[in-house]
C-alpha cells in the first residue's frame, strides 16, 4: 500500500511517499528558512505563496525519487490543522486535487498525532501504552496515548510553546531565526551553571507548561547587563537557558510517566532534535525505569513521512476524508475523564 503524505503547517513544503506506512520511498523537505529569515520569523502570507510554488514540483520530483507513477498511489493523506490557515489551505487543496483526479481515498491528519508517530518510522518502536512529549515550535503539550490515533491530553503550555521560546530568546539576543538550532550550537560552549533562571510550573502539580516567564527573565538579564554597559555572556546565557528548558520538561515528563503509570515516553516535535534534551534523557532512562524513543532529527522537525504513518492508520481503519475537507488553526484535544 503506498502512501502520498503532505504537510504545509508551517514554514516547510514536505511531500512523503511510504510503502505500508513504514517504508519511506520518498521523504522530501523544502524549508522557508531563507525567506523569513531577514523577518525574525514567519511571515504567513509569504509562506503560503511559497507552498504554492513549491509543492506541485516537490511532489513529482517525490514520484520521480521514489520511482512510482500517480496511479500506484493508494491514497492521499495531508496536514489539515493545526497550523497556519493559508498554509494548511494549499497542501490540502493539493491533496484533494489529487484525490478527486485519481479517485483515491483523501486522509485528513492532525499535525500533532503525526509528530509522535513519527517514532514508528525508526527500527526500535515503543509499545502502547505511551506518554508523549510534543514540544514544537506552535506546541508544547504531554500525552496519554493508547493507540496510533486514541491520545489524551494531561497538560499543555499556557502561554508560549517550548520552540516558539528557544526562537523569541534567539531573536531578543540578535542570534537570528530559527532560534533553537543556535541556541544550542552556542551553548555546547557555554557553563549552563553560571546564570540562574527560573523553572517555571516546577513547583505545580500539573502537566502545564509556561515559558514566557523564563522568557523575560532572559530579557531582564540583558537588559541589566546592557545598563550597566556590561557584554553578554552569549554562550553562558545559552547553556542556562537551554538548561533551564530541559529541566522543566524532563521532570514534567517523569511525572507524566508515574502518574499514568507508563514506561515508555516518546519524544517529538523540532525542539526533540535538542541535543541537551535527548542526552538528559537518554541518561535518566538508564538510571530509571523506563524507556525514551526519540525520532532521529530529521524526524523531530517538520517533515511528511510522519504525516504517512499517521494517515496509514487513518487508512486502515476507513477514516477517509471529504472533498469539503476544511482546515484549523488550533487542535481540540480530548483529556482523560
Ligand atoms: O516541529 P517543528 O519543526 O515545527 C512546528 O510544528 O512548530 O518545530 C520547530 C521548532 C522551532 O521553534 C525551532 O526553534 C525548534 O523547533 N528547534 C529546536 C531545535 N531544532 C529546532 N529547539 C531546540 N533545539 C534544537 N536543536
Ligand atoms: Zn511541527
Amino acid at each position: 500500500m503506498k502512501i502520498l503524505a503532505i504537510e504545509t503547517s508551517c514554514d516547510e513544503t514536505a511531500v512523503a511517499i511510504l510503502e505500508d506506512g513504514r517504508k519511506i520511498l520518498a521523504n522530501l523537505v523544502a524549508s522557508q528558512e531563507e525567506l523569513h529569515r531577514r523577518y525574525g520569523g514567519i511571515v504567513p502570507e509569504l509562506a503560503s505563496r511559497k507552498h504554492m510554488e513549491v509543492i506541485l514540483p516537490l511532489a513529482q520530483e517525490a514520484l520521480k525519487k521514489a520511482n512510482v507513477t500517480l496511479k500506484e498511489i493508494d491514497a492521499i493523506s495531508v496536514t489539515n490543522g493545526p497550523g497556519l490557515i493559508g498554509s494548511l489551505v494549499i497542501g490540502v487543496s493539493f491533496a484533494k486535487s489529487i484525490s478527486f483526479a485519481q479517485g483515491i481515498p483523501l486522509v485528513a491528519v492532525d499535525h500533532i498525532n503525526a509528530h509522535f508517530l513519527a517514532v514508528f518510522l525508526e527500527e526500535k518502536t515503543p509499545d502502547f501504552p505511551f506518554v508523549a512529549l510534543v514540544v514544537s515550535g506552535g506546541h508544547t503539550a504531554l500525552f496519554l496515548v493508547k493507540d496510533y490515533l486514541e491520545y489524551f491530553l494531561l497538560g499543555q503550555t499556557r502561554d508560549d510553546a517550548c520552540g516558539e521560546a528557544f526562537d523569541k530568546v534567539a531573536k531578543l539576543l540578535g542570534l537570528g531565526y530559527p532560534g533553537g538550532r543556535i541556541i544550542s550550537r552556542l551553548a555546547e560552549q557555554g557553563n549552563p551553571k553560571l546564570i540562574p533562571l527560573p523553572r517555571p510550573m516546577l513547583d505545580k502539580n500539573n502537566f502545564d507548561f509556561s515559558f514566557s516567564g523564563l522568557k523575560t527573565a532572559v530579557a531582564n538579564y540583558v537588559n541589566d547587563l546592557k545598563r550597566k554597559g556590561l557584554p553578554i555572556p552569549i554562550h553562558d546565557l545559552c547553556a542556562a537557558f537551554e538548561e533551564a528548558v530541559v529541566e522543566v520538561l524532563v521532570t514534567k515528563a517523569l511525572s507524566a510517566l508515574s502518574a499514568t503509570g507508563c514506561q515508555n515516553l516518546v519524544v517529538a516535535g523540532g525542539v526533540a532534535a535538542n541535543k541537551r534534551l535527548r542526552a538528559a534523557l537518554q541518561k535518566l532512562a538508564q538510571e530509571r525505569d523506563f524507556r525514551v524513543f526519540i525520532p532521529r532529527p530529521e524526524f523531530c522537525t517538520d517533515n511528511a513521512a510522519m504525516i504517512g504513518v499517521c494517515g496509514y492508520h487513518k487508512f486502515l481503519r476507513g477514516e477517509f476524508a471529504d472533498l469539503e475537507l476544511d482546515v484549523y488553526a488550533r487542535s481540540q484535544f480530548k483529556r482523560l475523564s
